[in-house]
């Protein structure tokens, strides 16, 4: 493992253990409410805070985005993307799907990520060039053709209600050529479970940088394709994903694309 991926691993496993902590005593959390349906609550911040901890500890010059403590300004050539706990309505309903995520960008190419799952003891890491792996072993996306018999990952657009519209008109677009589709509710982990082969595509509105930056370097590692929704790479600043092995990205594509409002094209 490149010695930067094991930084990171610590500064995720130290989350970690923040996280399995309270899972149990959620109800004694104090939540707040950032915006409309997005919480946040002491665990996210402390976790993040220990992930900022080991990252500063090994690179003290490096640049730091946080979900919860934003920008932390250093050498913009090196800039860590932190979501401490993906999932945060998962986690605070004792749903157990929400993960650890973490990437490194350098000279705006992410190098290195790492998404963990505490709770199933799931460690996903990749680093540019050497592929994906889940707890050391080697993932690859599937290599199914066309959408029938395929696992689609996707999100609601809760955050953005004003997209609900337009998102399912391109459910409605996907839904009756595939096996099914699933709204697990961490986009960090959807994307891993794509590059594991547990997913064959994935499709989303509005995420935000920390929500993929490690995801879609797994994405990648594992052999897949991820794109925005006019299938340039621009995802990390639209917020618009879509993600599959290279036939099932297309097809994805191909098919939401005429439904898409003209602010979603892109
Ligand atoms: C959320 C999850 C969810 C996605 C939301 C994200 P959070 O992240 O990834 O799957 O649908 O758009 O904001 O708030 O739990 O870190
Ligand atoms: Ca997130
Ligand atoms: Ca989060």
């Amino acid at each position: 493992m490149h010695p930067t991926v094991n930084i990171a691993v610590r500064a995720a496993r130290a989350a970690g253990d923040i996280i399995l902590r309270y899972h149990n005593q959620v109800d004694l959390l104090t939540i707040e409410n950032k915006s409309e349906n997005d919480f946040v609550s002491e665990v996210d911040k402390t976790a993040e805070s220990a992930i900022i901890k080991e990252i500063k500890k090994a690179f003290p010059q490096h640049s730091v985005l946080g979900e919860e403590s934003g920008k932390m300004i250093g050498d913009n050539d090196y800039q860590w993307i932190i979501d401490p706990l993906d999932g945060t309505t998962n986690y605070l309903h004792g749903f157990p799907q929400y993960a650890v995520s973490i990437a490194l960008i350098e000279k705006k190419i992410t190098s290195h990520a790492v998404i963990y799952d505490p709770f199933k003891e799931e460690l996903f890491t990749a680093s540019k060039g050497e592929g994906a792996y889940l707890n050391n072993e080697r993932i690859r996306v599937t290599s199914t053709n066309g959408l029938k018999d395929t696992l689609i990952g996707t999100g609601f657009p809760f955050k953005h209600p004003q997209h609900l519209d337009c998102y399912i008109e391109t459910f409605r677009a996907i839904h009756p050529h595939v096996s099914g589709i699933r709204r697990a509710g961490a986009a960090a982990l959807d994307l891993a479970y794509l590059a594991a082969g547990r997913l064959d595509g994935f499709w989303e509105i509005g995420l935000n940088s920390w929500d993929m930056a490690a995801g879609a370097l797994m994405v990648k590692e594992a052999g897949g394709f991820i794109g925005d929704f006019s299938g340039r790479d621009k995802y990390m600043e639209t917020g618009n994903v879509v993600a599959g092995n290279s036939d099932v990205y297309k097809q994805i594509l191909k098919k939401i694309h005429p439904h898409l409002t003209q602010d979603l094209q892109r």
